[in-house]
């Protein structure tokens, strides 16, 4: 484990900003005014933090009232213990019952231009009606795992909606993994039915799902049924046995469908997601406290009106973020959202804008990366639509660089939307550390603080709190309604990966520091873990997939500084003797590995530039150095080099650094 942090903002960067910006942003004063949470909603939490909680879950349609707020024997926690609910009652058949049907639930874009569908609530419930009880017919029961793996359609929503009406945890695995990555998810989950389709629209062009879930199928013997949904038309394989049309099986069940209540920690979902060591660990998230914090933080840090509000969160459903901020929050919330398929140039520099304007989007949840390629593609699009709608402006997944920061509230924002960054994990389930757009004043490129109910502390190496002021290592000193409650399978992996570093706290792997005005600062990960685009890949997991190539005889790979990803991969690779002197020229065989790693994973973790080495830099324990890695990477000056076993080595990589390439795609 390495502790220097690994993205692109830093204490130093971040804090540079300010000292020369040294400026706050005050909260709209109408929005500071109407603000669904004031000020007192801090010392309301801190006074009774439970107390606060409990009144949240009581926004939800609770069938059986909890007894006991929090059950907790460290690290295991339960949250409103003995109450019971249905999830996706508390999303769709509610907001339909309270007059709110013909309300608009999802405005969806497919990528092809002109590609809209427009659902009510009540077309929803329809919808998640029929699909709940076509997964009866095909023999799911309560408990049982559903893999599902599609792209940004309606379908995708309705699915995990089923899923949850009848108490059947799914696992959502991103489209961009790989049939390798589908299997081991499907064996790790012992999922019984997939639900994919043929395929979906990107980059515009219709890519295929179907074939990756084949091959994982094949090799599954869990799996009894493939559920799959026509999104494109194209051609696909067909096994009579195992497949099944969306069309045939769910479109001609009846439209109504009895929910039965489940416990408050019936388990909701699992997603996988990668860790610093090892295959990618399934985060095991439960129903009542997920969805009460999920949907109160959804309503306070973005303000959300539901009558008058359009939302759009850009991620995929394939990460958490479209768990708890596409589907769970804001439609336990009766929010009106933006759904959209495809990348943001399909169709134009300018999709987004023109989303933006069509439907009157006034919250906006996106990543820095994406914020970052737009100043790159410059002010023009933006400029060119109307954009007056926004109102609040989130970031998430990734430290904002205030640069990207300033950039957003300006062109984006119109210089009078409050930008939100929010923190937080897959492990978390819903936003930790957040401003609220009524309350806080904000400084560019920081999260500001925990939000009420939320207890941060930031402590140094030895577990030790570094209090008001200074920098560390991020910890969670209570639990919270949404957290994780395991790894599926896994107990021992739970504690050893969250709470064993600092007993008693939940570690998050990530650096943090208060500055004098005792604001936090998100640092990035201070593990092997990497963030690219604001994707969580392991450095472990990559270097596995590399050494299992043939003639790869070693591989280390680093995560560098990277101005629009946020920090790109960058992997070192020693071929197997035999073919070492073949490859000397390396780029034919650097892209065969990149070829495989997309096999091995999924396309997203292709490494942006591979460095065919005959050596790599040792100690002389035999200990790969990865910190000078990191500065070949960087093109930084290379740092203490008196500990290498050969230090000619690590010059010889840096030259050769210096004359190579890097991928695009
Ligand atoms: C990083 C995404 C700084 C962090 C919701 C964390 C952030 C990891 C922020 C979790 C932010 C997420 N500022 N860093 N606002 N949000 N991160 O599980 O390193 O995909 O540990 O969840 O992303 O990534 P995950």
């Amino acid at each position: 484990m390495t502790s220097e942090p690994t993205t692109a903002l830093t204490a130093e960067t971040g804090l540079a900003a300010l000292a020369t910006e040294n400026r706050r942003f005050e909260p709209p004063a109408d929005l500071a005014a109407n603000a669904n949470v004031k000020a007192d909603v801090y010392d309301a939490a801190s006074t009774d933090r439970l107390a606060f909680w409990e009144e949240q879950a009581r926004r939800l349609q609770w069938e059986k009232p909890w007894t006991t707020a929090l059950d907790w024997e460290p690290p295991f926690a339960k949250w409103f213990v003995g109450g019971e609910l249905n999830v996706a009652v508390n999303c769709v058949d509610r907001h339909v019952a309270a007059g709110n049907g013909d309300r608009v639930a999802i405005h969806w874009e497919g990528e092809p231009e002109g590609d809209r569908r427009s659902i009510t609530y009540t077309e929803l419930q329809a919808d998640v009606c029929r699909a709940a009880n076509a997964l009866t017919e095909l023999g799911v029961e309560a408990g049982d795992r559903v893999m599902i793996y599609l792209p940004m359609i309606p379908e995708a929503v309705v699915a995990m909606l089923a899923c949850a009406r009848i108490g059947a945890p799914h696992s959502v695995v991103f489209g961009g993994f790989s049939a390798q990555a589908l299997t081991d998810r499907i064996t790790d989950a012992d999922a019984r039915l997939v639900i994919t389709s043929d395929g979906g629209y990107r980059r515009g062009a219709a890519a295929a799902l179907k074939p990756a879930v084949d091959e994982a199928a094949d090799r599954c013997p869990s799996v009894q049924k493939v559920l799959v949904v026509r999104r494109t038309g194209q051609d696909v394989a067909w096994n009579d046995e195992r497949d099944v049309w969306w069309h045939d099986v769910v479109d001609r069940q009846p439209d109504v469908h009895e929910a039965r209540s489940f416990d408050s920690e019936q388990p909701l979902f699992l997603l996988y997601t990668s860790g610093t060591t090892g295959k990618p660990k399934g985060i095991l998230h439960t129903s009542g406290g997920y969805l009460t914090q999920t949907s109160w933080s959804h309503n306070a840090v973005f303000d959300l009106k539901p009558e008058t509000d359009v939302y759009w969160c850009t991620a995929d459903i394939g990460w958490v973020t479209g768990h708890s901020y596409v589907v769970y929050g804001p439609l336990a919330n009766g929010a009106t959202q933006v759904m959209y398929e495809g990348t943001p140039d399909a169709g134009g520099k300018d999709r987004w804008w023109s989303i933006v304007e069509r439907y009157g989007v006034s919250l906006l949840y996106t990543a820095p990366t994406a914020i970052r390629t737009f100043m790159k593609w410059g002010d023009e699009l933006p400029a060119a639509h109307d954009l007056s709608t926004l109102r609040v402006l989130g970031s998430v997944g990734e430290p904002i660089n205030p640069e990207a920061w300033i950039w957003y509230r300006r062109v984006i924002g119109g210089d009078r939307c409050p930008i939100v960054d929010t923190w937080w994990q897959t492990e978390t389930g819903a936003m930790m550390i957040a401003p609220l757009p009524g309350v806080t004043s904000t400084k560019p490129g920081s999260a500001m603080g925990p939000l009420p109910g939320i207890s941060v502390d930031v402590v140094n190496g030895e577990g030790t709190s570094v209090g008001e002021v200074g920098g560390g290592y991020l910890t969670l000193d209570e639990p919270w309604p949404a957290m994780l409650r395991g790894i599926w399978n896994d107990e021992e992996r739970y504690r050893e990966t969250y709470w064993s570093k600092f007993p008693g706290r939940y570690f998050a792997g990530d650096g943090a520091k208060w500055d004098d005005d005792h604001v936090l600062w998100l640092l990035g990960r201070v593990d092997d873990v990497m963030n690219v685009s604001g994707h969580r890949i392991s450095t472990t997991e990559v270097e596995s997939a590399l050494v299992s190539h043939p003639s790869v005889a070693e591989a280390a790979v680093v995560g560098a500084a990277d101005p629009t990803t946020g920090q790109a991969i960058v992997a070192f690779v020693t071929p197997k003797g035999s073919v070492a002197d073949d490859v000397s020229s390396g780029d034919a065989f650097a892209q065969e590995l990149r070829n495989h790693v997309a096999k091995e994973i999924g396309p997203i973790a292709k490494p942006r530039q591979i460095l065919i080495t005959p050596e790599l830099p040792k100690t002389r324990s035999g200990k790969i150095m990865r910190r000078l890695l990191r500065d070949v990477a960087e093109h930084r000056e290379l740092g203490d080099v008196t500990t290498l076993a050969d230090p000619t080595v690590v010059n010889a990589i840096n030259d050769k650094m210096g004359s190579s390439s890097s991928a695009e795609d």
